[in-house]
């Protein structure tokens, strides 16, 4: 199983950044403060795909996710759609700041792929 590290320094607050692993795009979003407040508080038990933020990010500042969409696969744009996240364009599903399917077709949430932390500034995907 191919692993990828990556250099968190580089990556400042606020920011999205696009890696390739194993053929597919994964997204690493530095989070502010603002979203990490915005991804916990939200009603998640309500959600189509219902989970707390806290079960899909091992360190509240750092989400991490397979960009690719749970309706047919194509690739969410970060910082977009209704609910300060990721719009699929293919079909319009809504993901928020957690990654979670708010509204549009998806069935569930944006995956989580294994990932951990070396360092304070390192990630391993994979
Ligand atoms: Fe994303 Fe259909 S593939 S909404």
């Amino acid at each position: 199983q191919a692993k990828v590290e990556l250099d968190l320094s580089a990556i400042p607050e606020g920011k999205n950044v696009i890696i390739k692993w194993r053929g597919k795009p994964v997204f690493i979003r530095h989070r502010t403060a603002d979203e990490i407040k915005e991804a916990e508080d939200a009603k998640w038990e309500s959600f189509r795909d219902p989970q707390p933020d806290s079960a899909r990010a091992k360190k509240p500042e750092w989400l991490v996710m397979l960009g690719v969409c749970t309706h047919l696969g194509c690739v969410p744009i970060g910082e977009a759609g209704d609910f300060g996240g990721w719009f699929c364009p293919c079909h319009g599903s809504h993901y928020d700041i957690s990654g979670r399917v708010r509204k549009g077709p998806a069935p569930l949430n944006l995956e989580i792929p294994e990932y951990d932390f070396p360092s304070e500034t390192s990630i391993v995907i994979g």
